[in-house]
């Protein structure tokens, strides 16, 4: 059987698996779910074989909000003798293809924590017996995901099960599990800081960074206390107009970049239109946020932006795609043409992170 392995955070896989088999039958593919409870991975086994590589293919991994990461099946779940894994693995693959890199994966668990040292370990000699056997490339230079190519997934249960399979560096994240490992900055005022950076990393493609996220740019942060999104603007070099009723950190307000306004972020307008980045963290009503976003690029009041939406406790799948909906239907209201784009991103709790511009 051919299966689409999906990673997600845990605790969100009735999500995940929503969402994939909805895109896949728009598609015309089809398959049952087979959810991992609170360990954030999802099986969609498919009634084609050849529709998980067809999948994989066709919609982008972009497009899916709370996917992390996925790959398709290349074998059902292999039991390694205690003795000569990298052997049986090797076994297992045959020498019909070949892949250009190697992710060693594991549930985002404990139990998985734990995994991660057995796989470390393993990693060195697996690479190498994959080389010897011509199912690796032998590549002089470190692997670019932007280069394209075909990345080789051992998916790790425990020390003695795994799960092969393929996805297409092109349309897969760069990160093993989709997670990318951010350093907290010692000088961010609040944690939620690195939910910025990731969104910037995730939403944002490096090349683009010099005429969208650069030096000298306006930016507005509406409920900005303590200051953690903030600092990622300033950090930035950008001039922030921060708007909450709660204190912001006083290192930030020394660096004279930061203007803070005491005042409601529902009210609060910039007096020109000279506002690139419109950024978004309060806690609100996600329906009522998704209103604000949407006026504030239709006005012309900013260029990008970016905002949390608060998931509610119970359906939310489709409470995500009504906010959605809600932001498309203004858009095409207006006759204008934008980009929008929403990830469950991996420093996101019970929220997600939503990106949009008109263009
Ligand atoms: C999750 S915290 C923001 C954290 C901030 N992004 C950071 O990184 O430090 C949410 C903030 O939204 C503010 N807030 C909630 N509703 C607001 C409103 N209507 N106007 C302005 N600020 C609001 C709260 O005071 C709170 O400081």
């Amino acid at each position: 059987m051919t299966s689409i392995v999906l990673y997600c955070r845990p605790g969100f896989e009735k999500e995940c698996g929503a969402e994939i088999q909805e895109k896949a039958a728009w598609n015309e593919m089809y398959g049952y779910l087979e959810l991992k409870k609170n360990q954030g991975l999802v099986f969609f086994h498919l009634q084609v074989p050849e529709h998980g590589e067809a999948l994989l293919k066709k919609l982008p991994l972009k497009r899916l909000i709370f996917t992390r990461q996925w790959f398709v099946t290349l074998t059902e779940k292999i039991e390694l003798p205690d003795y000569n894994r990298v052997e049986a693995i090797v076994e297992s693959l045959g020498t019909e293809w070949q892949y250009d890199d190697l992710r060693m994966e594991m549930p985002d668990t404990n139990d998985g924590k734990e995994l991660s040292k057995f796989c470390r370990k393993l990693a060195v000699p697996l690479r190498q017996g994959l080389r010897k056997a011509n199912i690796l490339t032998n590549k002089k230079t470190e692997f670019k995901a932007e280069e394209g190519g075909t990345i080789l997934h051992a998916l790790f249960l425990s020390g003695q099960d795994v799960i092969l399979g393929f996805s297409f560096a092109d349309n897969s994240s760069p990160h093993v599990m989709g997670i990318p490992r951010l350093k907290f900055p010692s000088l961010a005022p609040s944690r939620s800081t690195l939910k910025l950076d990731e969104a910037f990393l995730y939403f944002i493609p490096r090349n683009e960074w010099s005429t969208r996220l650069t030096s000298g740019m306006n930016a507005v942060d509406l409920g900005s206390a303590p200051g953690g999104w903030t600092y990622q603007l300033v950090r930035r070099g950008m001039m922030v107009t921060a708007i909450d009723n709660g204190p912001m950190a006083e290192s930030l307000m020394e660096t004279g970049q930061v203007k803070h306004k005491m005042m409601d972020g529902f009210k609060y307008l910039p007096m020109k239109q000279n506002v690139y980045w419109l950024v978004c963290d309060m806690i609100e009503k996600p329906q009522k946020v998704a209103k604000l976003m949407s006026e504030w690029l239709l006005n012309g009041h900013c260029k990008e932006a970016m905002f949390n939406l608060k998931l509610p406790m119970k359906g939310r799948y489709q409470q995500v795609n009504e906010d959605l909906q809600a932001i498309k239907d203004a858009f095409t209201e207006h006759q204008v043409k934008y980009e929008l784009y929403a990830k469950h991103l991996y420093y996101d709790r019970e929220e997600i992170t939503v990106h949009a511009r008109l263009i």
